[in-house]
């Protein structure tokens, strides 16, 4: 399939450009970060180092007693995400634990430490904070964070296609869901600014890692593959294809630019609500990404109907958030 240049499909690399034109000159809104000076001298580095010898592991809490499990949420190939009552609080927490057939394998094990190290030290709004590492009497791992109660934007933008497929799109609710998930793109871009100012890639950015929340909350999850800038993922490739920007194939490293890329696909999705890279399976995906033979950006629904107004709708959003352009 030849990259798509047809007048109605939206350009995503002039619609950022634009931006990012109207950003240098005027448009010159005053953000916090401007005048808290010396903010950028204040952020530390993220210690990643993960100790997971026997010592560090008996340093942890056995927290079997204060979590009480309700109910299993969602299961990978590393571990398991369970809803659960904070016994002591009387909160609800989320726990993700570390399978058992992983926890005798040492590079899971590390692996996992360092999540929690990481997850531990981003400090956003638009981050969930961990609460604890903790063990239990047979030496498993668990990290109890806080529970958001919402959906993934997986969810949302499949329940926004069968929406849209149901009931022709009338222009006020229309534009109203548009907004949403471009506001809530803009949460995300700042908490990816964030976290690239603090060293860290997450490198798995997708709508299934994107959670929303009910109140309007916006988070970022699922830092187990985040890594430094520069690390080099050569043969450790993880991620889903579709997300994973080309270069990344070639030489391998972590940069800003791969999160990027993930950020310009999820835009794609949130205005088309179309999947931005189609293909039978993992290695034709890569093949299509690879090529830059991404699905023609024609919205599904026909009010988006011309490069124009997408451009208008992104740029009413975009404007409120200075991160934008420079993620
Ligand atoms: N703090 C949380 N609150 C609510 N749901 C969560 C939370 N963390 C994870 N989930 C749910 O579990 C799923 C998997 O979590 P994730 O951290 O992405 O783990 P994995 O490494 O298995 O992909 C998410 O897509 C989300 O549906
Ligand atoms: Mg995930």
């Amino acid at each position: 399939m030849e990259p798509s240049t047809s007048p109605d499909n939206i350009d995503f690399t002039q619609v950022m450009d634009e931006q990012r034109e109207n950003a240098a000159v005027g448009n010159s809104g005053t953000h916090l970060s401007d005048i808290i000076s010396g903010s950028d001298q204040a952020i530390e580095t993220v210690d990643l180092a993960a100790d997971s010898s026997v010592e560090f592991r008996r340093m942890l809490e056995k927290s079997g007693s204060r979590y009480k499990i309700l109910k299993l949420i969602a299961e990978g190939g590393f571990g398991r995400i369970f809803l659960a009552q904070d016994l002591i609080l009387g909160r609800k927490v989320v726990i993700k634990s570390l399978k058992e057939k992983h926890l005798a394998r040492p590079e899971s094990v590390r692996k996992f430490i360092a999540e929690a190290k990481l997850n531990a030290q981003l400090d956003h709004p638009a981050i969930v904070p961990l609460y604890s590492l903790d063990t239990d009497s047979a030496d498993g791992l668990h990290l109890a964070m806080q529970l958001v109660n919402g959906i993934t934007l997986k969810e949302y933008l499949k329940r926004c296609r069968e929406r849209q497929r149901e009931e022709p799109p009338r222009n006020r609710r229309y534009e109203r869901s548009l907004q949403v998930r471009l506001e809530s793109f803009l949460r995300v871009c700042d908490a990816i600014e964030y976290c690239h100012s603090r060293g860290i890639i997450h490198c798995d950015l997708k709508p299934e890692n994107i959670m929303l929340g009910r109140h309007g909350e916006v988070y970022v999850m699922d830092w187990g593959i985040a890594c430094p800038e520069g690390t080099d993922r050569k043969g450790h490739l993880d991620g889903t294809p579709s997300y994973i920007a080309p270069e990344t194939f070639r030489d391998g490293a972590a940069t800003q630019q791969t999160d990027v890329f993930a950020l310009g696909m999820i835009l794609n999705e949130i205005v088309t609500l179309r999947d931005p890279v189609t293909g039978a399976d993992f290695k034709e995906v890569i093949t299509r990404v690879c090529a830059g033979e991404f699905e023609p950006s024609t919205p599904l629904n026909p009010r988006i109907h011309s490069l124009q107004h997408a451009k208008q709708t992104t740029s009413a959003f975009a404007n409120g958030s200075k991160t934008f352009y420079r993620v």
